[in-house]
């Protein structure tokens, strides 16, 4: 069975502009994420990308078809999966721990347990934040931020990670260190990972199969089995015959989607 199955998944949504009417974004989405696997989804801008992520993590419903969770249809909120965003939704006035706590918070809604607040802190060590504890978002980089929105998700133990474009802010070596990181915590946690990019690269380097998604309304247009030996080295990789071939399969199927918009 798989981990996290969209089937024939359709959402429109109601124009601001009374008069248009409504725009489907997503249109009988198909695709299934296996247990333990890394899948990514490549899409234009505006292909419906946030919304996959948003209708998975049971933030908004979808219209048709179905979402499911170990084979359990998707209608809210779950414990097992955590979301971590580019945008990183930090709380300014908290400090890098007190962040890392709200993960467990929030799903709890009551003050955490010792034995919590060890997992809190094993978490920001985890992403390299200890020392940091004490500090505020402002004080800490972009890449550190980025940090602190993975240790909040990762405390929560998900069994889903969904990622929407997380290191689209970060400059190229932050996003290539974290990128490595992200595999050795995927790889150590032995989660589900479903990350949203429209970098290419990112998503060959890091993924098991990367799916491209058609221009609006979304669907899958294409799925690209990603045959490199696992653990990647982040610039080895990028010369490696089969990765070459795969960006320019990915780059052409992408590039259809772009002039046709
Ligand atoms: N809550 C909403 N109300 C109306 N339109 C929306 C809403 N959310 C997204 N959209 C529209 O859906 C389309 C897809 O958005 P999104 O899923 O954010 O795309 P992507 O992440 O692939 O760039 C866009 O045209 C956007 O304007
Ligand atoms: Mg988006």
């Amino acid at each position: 069975m798989p981990k996290l199955e969209f089937r024939e998944v359709g959402k429109s949504f109601v124009s601001p502009d009374d008069n248009k009417g409504t725009l489907t974004v997503v249109d009988r989405l198909s695709l299934a994420v296996e247990e333990h696997e890394f899948l990514s989804v490549l899409g234009p801008s505006g292909c419906g990308k946030t919304t996959l992520v948003r209708m998975a993590a049971g933030l908004i419903p979808v219209d048709v078809g179905e979402i499911l969770l170990d084979g359990v249809a998707v209608t809210n909120s779950s414990p097992k999966v955590s979301m971590v965003f580019q945008n990183i939704g930090l709380m300014p006035w908290k400090t890098v721990w007190g962040n890392v706590a709200l993960g467990l918070e929030l799903l709890s809604h009551r003050s955490l347990t010792s034995g919590e607040r060890e997992e809190v802190t094993a978490s920001i060590e985890m992403v390299g934040l200890r020392g940091f504890e004490n500090y505020y978002p402002y004080q800490i980089s972009g890449g550190m931020q980025q940090r602190v929105g993975l240790a909040r998700a990762l405390v929560r133990k998900p069994t889903v990670l969904l990622m929407d474009e997380p290191f689209g802010a970060l400059d190229a070596q932050t996003r290539a260190i974290l990128q490595d990181e992200l595999l050795h915590l995927w790889r150590e946690r032995k989660c589900t990972i479903f990350f949203i990019t429209h970098d290419l690269d990112e998503a060959i380097y890091l993924s098991d199969r990367v799916a491209i998604v058609s221009r609006r309304p979304g669907r899958i247009k294409q799925v690209l089995k990603v045959g490199l030996p696992r653990p990647r080295y982040a610039y080895d990789a990028r010369a490696d015959p089969e990765f070459v071939r795969l960006r320019h399969l990915a780059w052409e199927s992408i590039k259809e989607e772009l002039s046709r918009l």
